[in-house]
């Protein structure tokens, strides 16, 4: 059979043939359907990852659709380097699988799942949205940030303000909801203005850029929020814009500030496999957020290197997927998000 493989971090994956998968005795095999490149497999595949991990050779893929020897489609959370998901089968543990329901396209949900699941988990694990409060998502007109925008509508937001550089991103997210946008555009001293007169009542940032967006938004807000003992929520979900930001100490002296962080270690893995199949089970129910350029896994090497549009997603496809007419168009050289 054939798997993307990585012989050293940081470069692309080789499509190439390697051993059937040998399942031990609480594990099954899955014919693999569907895995997407995002940061957190890029990064992975760089060793570059906060859980660590650096062994190689490595096949690529934190999760994917597939389906059992049973017929099931399935969806496989989770694997950690170097045994991932970008393979035409592999063994995972019988427990770890979760039912895709009826009727979802296998590369619709490898595209949704990780985007979803990060505005899922830090809405309703750490932010605990409640029905009616203000949400700001910073880095909005990505996957991520079009899947939180349309969470938390979805999960009962009163106020959704959306913030990016990508002004179609921004239209993008305008048709899923969002009530109002922040063009990152312009001096420092403008986008905080227009980040206080947009969002300074916030209850929630969900930050999915960190860095000089991120520093803004908090100036922006801190200056114009009516009242500075409302709780703000900030809950940072991915460093996009750049890993490090300056955090003035008076700016969690001033106001009632809650600063928390959603990722892979900041719930159990019960938790989180919980509210994994809580979204499965949502997703009949929403519009993709998501455009997709499907790409033949034969392809990986490739189509690796390459980020496509924002908004858009490359959803791996093992033999015998059709390969996507559009996928060369959408395929760009920018860079691609840091994870
Ligand atoms: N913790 C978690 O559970 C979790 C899960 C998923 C993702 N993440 C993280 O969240 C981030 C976004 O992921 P994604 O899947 O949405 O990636 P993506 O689809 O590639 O989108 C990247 C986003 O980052 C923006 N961006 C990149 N550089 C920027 C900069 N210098 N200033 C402002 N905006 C910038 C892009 O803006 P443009 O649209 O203008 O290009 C786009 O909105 C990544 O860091 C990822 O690792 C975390």
């Amino acid at each position: 059979m054939y798997a993307a493989v990585v012989h050293a971090l940081g470069e692309p994956p080789r499509y190439e043939s390697v051993p059937e998968p040998v399942p031990a005795a609480d594990e099954v095999v899955v014919e693999m359907l569907a895995a997407a490149l995002y940061p957190l497999v890029r990064s992975f595949a760089s060793g570059g990852h906060y859980t660590g991990g650096d062994a190689l050779p490595l096949v690529p893929g934190f999760d994917g659709v597939g389906r059992t020897a049973e017929g099931k489609l399935v969806y496989v959370p989770g694997m950690e380097p170097p045994h991932g998901t970008m393979a035409e089968r592999i063994a995972v543990p019988r427990a770890a699988l979760m039912p895709v329901p009826e009727g979802l396209d296998p590369v619709a949900v490898a595209a949704a799942m990780n985007p979803a699941s990060s505005a899922w988990i830090a809405l309703r694990e750490r932010a605990r949205l409640r029905t009616g409060e203000s949400v700001l998502v910073l880095g909005a007109t990505g996957n991520a940030g079009r899947a939180a925008v349309q969470l938390a509508l979805d999960l009962g937001a009163g106020h959704v303000v959306a913030a990016g550089r990508d002004p179609h991103g921004l239209e993008a997210v305008t048709r899923l909801g969002a009530h109002r946008t922040v063009a990152l555009d312009g001096s420092d001293e403008e986008i905080a203005t227009v980040f206080g007169a947009a969002a300074a009542d916030a209850d929630i940032v969900l930050d999915y850029l960190w860095d000089r967006p991120a520093q803004l938004a908090a100036d922006g807000i801190l200056r114009r929020r009516a009242d500075l003992t409302r709780t703000l929520r900030w809950v940072q979900v991915g460093s996009a814009a750049g890993p490090d930001m300056t955090l003035p100490s008076a700016w969690l002296r001033k106001a009632d500030v809650l600063v928390s962080g959603s990722g892979l270690g900041s719930i159990s893995l019960a938790r989180r496999n919980a509210a994994l199949r809580e979204l499965l089970a949502r997703l009949p129910a929403l519009t993709p957020a998501t455009e997709i350029v499907r790409v033949p896994l034969a392809d990986v090497e490739g189509a690796w290197e390459s980020a496509v549009r924002s908004g858009s997603r490359i959803v791996f496809v093992p033999a015998g997927g059709d390969e996507d007419p559009g996928a060369s168009e959408a395929l760009s050289d920018r860079e691609p998000a840091r994870p």
